[in-house]
Formats: structure tokens, C-alpha cells, sequence
């Protein structure tokens, strides 16, 4: 029997395998059935503080229209304290699968002002989740904003929210940053427990018919793992804070070389969105079967053994390979002439 734990920002997990935010985990039999099959800690869908603001407004509009009265009708209307906001449903649901479920409950918060972020996270944990991540989702397209300015305002969110709660914050990234290298590092300065890496954006497309913009979900595939296990890698001999890895992990194969990359945790939500709970029980037995073959005995000593530091090879993962590798290529015969 080969040993799963491994460790997320300072918790101890019975496996890696971590289903990340998406509606799966926002539903109450959903999670259960996501523990049943092996799930070791589950993180629930953000937090928007644009939604709470734009909640905000429309329950301040109606309480002017119940001010205004519409006498006898108003008994019909809700009070204003009836309105729960999605913040109140995500603290009731910290609460309740705490009380139903084994394994650590990780909130996820995405914020928009510097206090909006810091409030939000003292009531996540109030409500007793055991760690925060957050999602650094946006789209920093203003003309004057400066690489250096957008990552020293993400670092300054990262130290007031470390501050503000004594759960551990770890923070999920998306791949487009200059200098990722020096930026992962400054969070694990400025207190952060760990990062996920990447966030996937969701891009628009323009349909040809109607002449609109439509914003479009498409679910990962596999092949989007690869630029993530070469990040794992490069970043594993430079920090020792949990490395997450989410993007395209969806076989047991995945979840396999992101640990041997360096991950300490493998995220999963396209997988489960597509296959369901029962998929994390295939994974598991998967990896410890190739585990068991290749005579690993636990997933500790498994993970990084292919990091940048530790690989036979490590220019695989530098650049230094890639006119090689351009001049690899072999065209398809008869296409050209
Ligand atoms: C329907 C859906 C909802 C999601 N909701 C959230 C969310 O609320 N917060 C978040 O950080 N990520 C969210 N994600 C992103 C996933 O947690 C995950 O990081 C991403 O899908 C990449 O992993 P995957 O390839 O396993 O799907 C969502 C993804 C999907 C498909």
C-alpha cells in the first residue's frame, strides 16, 4: 500500500487530488459524493465582490422603494433582511459541510477593493473554512498599468489578507506575468502559503452571424497540463510553499507528472464536470498502481524527483532546446511542394 498524504498549505491530506472551485463543490451532495470517492479537501466556488456590490445596490434601490411604500402591497414584499446574499450562502455552507464532511473546506475569494478583500476574509473564516485561496482573476487592460504596479498591488492584497486572518491564504495566478518567477517568489515573502498554478481565462469569441461578442466556457483538455508541469518544475527548487497544480489534470497520467514535477496538490474540476465524483476513485487507484509498479512508496517521495533540480535532464524544461526542437518537425508528406 503506497502513502497519498502529502501537505497543502500547512494541512495534512490523506491524497493530493483536490477538487478546485466550480459548481460541483458549491452543492452539499455533490461534496459528499466528492469525499465518498477520495476527494482530501475540497475548495468552494469564489466569492465575487463585484456580485456582493451589484447585490448591495439592488437591495439599497429596494429598500428606497419600500421607503417610498406602496401601502396594503408591501406585506407581500420581502424585507430587506431577507435578502441573503451570496456571501451569507457561502458562510452557511462553510458551516454546514464543516459539520458534514471529514476533510479541510478551502474558501475562494475574488476581490475588487482592497478592503473588500480583507473584510470578506475575516468572515470566511469566521465561518470556519480551514485556508483562503485567492483568485487573482482579471484582466489588467488598462493602458497605464505598468507590470511592476499590478504585481505590488496584488503583493500588498496578499500581506493585508496574511494580516487580517490566521488561516493560511494561498493564491491562485494565471500564467501571464512577466517576471512569474520573481512574482511567486515575492508571495511566498510577503506570507502566502502556497499558489495555484494556472487559472484558466475564459475567452470571448465573435460569431460571424450575429455580429456579437460571446463570452464562451469551454472545458480544459490534457494537453494544457504541459505548460503548467514546466512551471511546477522551474518553481519547486525556488520555493517551499504548496505548489497547486490546476489546468487540464484530468488522468490519473496527469496527476502523476505534476507531482513528479514538483506539484504537492493536483486540482480537478473539468474532469469531475465531465465524469462526476467517481472519477477521483480512478485516479487514486490509477496512481497507486504506477506508483506500486515503479516501486514509489509514498507520494512524498515521489514528488519533485523530476523538478528542474532534480531531472536527468533538466534543460528539457529550459528554452535552450527550442530551435531543436522547431527543427524537429517533420511535415506531413504531400502537403508541401
Ligand atoms: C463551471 C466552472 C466554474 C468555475 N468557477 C470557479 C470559481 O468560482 N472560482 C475559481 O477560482 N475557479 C473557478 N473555476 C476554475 C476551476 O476551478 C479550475 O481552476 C479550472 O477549470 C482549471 O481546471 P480544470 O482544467 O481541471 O477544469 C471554474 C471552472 C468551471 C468550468
Amino acid at each position: 500500500m503506497v502513502d497519498l498524504t502529502t501537505n497543502y498549505c500547512g494541512l495534512t491530506l490523506k491524497n493530493p487530488l483536490v477538487p478546485s472551485s466550480s459548481p460541483l463543490t458549491g452543492d452539499f451532495d455533490d461534496v459528499r459524493r466528492l469525499e465518498d470517492a477520495g476527494a482530501s479537501a475540497l475548495i468552494l466556488p469564489s466569492v465575487f465582490e463585484e456580485e456582493l456590490i451589484e447585490e448591495q445596490d439592488k437591495v439599497d434601490r429596494f429598500m428606497v422603494m419600500q421607503d417610498i411604500g406602496h401601502h396594503e402591497a408591501d406585506s407581500f414584499l420581502p424585507t430587506a433582511h431577507e435578502f441573503e446574499s451570496k456571501l451569507d450562502q457561502t458562510l452557511e455552507k462553510i458551516q454546514r459541510y464543516k459539520t458534514a464532511l471529514a476533510i479541510p473546506v478551502v474558501a475562494s475569494l475574488n476581490g475588487v477593493t482592497d478592503s473588500g478583500w480583507v473584510e470578506h476574509a475575516r468572515d470566511l473564516q469566521q465561518a470556519g473554512c480551514d485556508a483562503i485561496e485567492l483568485n487573482l482573476y482579471g484582466m489588467n487592460a488598462e493602458p497605464g498599468a505598468r507590470s511592476e504596479m499590478i504585481e505590488d498591488r496584488y503583493l500588498h492584497i496578499v500581506q493585508r489578507l496574511v494580516e487580517a486572518v490566521d488561516i493560511p491564504c494561498t493564491v491562485k495566478l494565471s500564467n501571464q506575468f512577466t517576471g512569474l518567477m520573481h512574482f511567486v517568489t515575492e508571495l511566498e515573502i510577503n506570507g502566502a502559503a502556497g499558489v495555484s498554478l494556472f487559472n484558466r481565462y475564459y475567452q470571448p469569441d465573435i460569431d460571424l452571424e450575429t455580429l456579437q461578442v460571446r463570452p464562451q466556457l469551454s472545458l480544459s483538455s490534457s494537453s494544457e497540463t504541459q505548460l503548467r508541469i514546466r512551471w511546477l518544475a522551474m518553481l519547486r527548487p525556488q520555493v517551499q510553499f504548496t505548489l497547486a497544480a490546476t489546468g487540464g489534470f484530468h488522468g490519473f497520467q496527469d496527476a502523476l507528472k505534476a507531482l513528479l514535477a514538483g506539484a504537492d496538490v493536483v486540482h480537478l474540476c473539468s474532469v469531475l464536470l465531465k465524469g462526476g465524483p467517481t472519477v477521483i476513485t480512478d485516479i487514486i487507484n490509477g496512481m497507486s498502481h504506477w506508483m506500486e509498479e515503479k516501486e514509489y512508496t509514498s507520494v512524498q517521495q515521489l514528488k519533485g524527483s523530476l523538478s528542474h533540480q532534480n531531472a536527468v535532464n533538466p534543460e528539457g524544461y529550459e528554452r535552450e532546446n527550442y530551435m531543436e526542437i522547431l527543427d524537429s518537425y517533420t511535415p506531413t508528406p504531400g502537403v508541401r511542394v
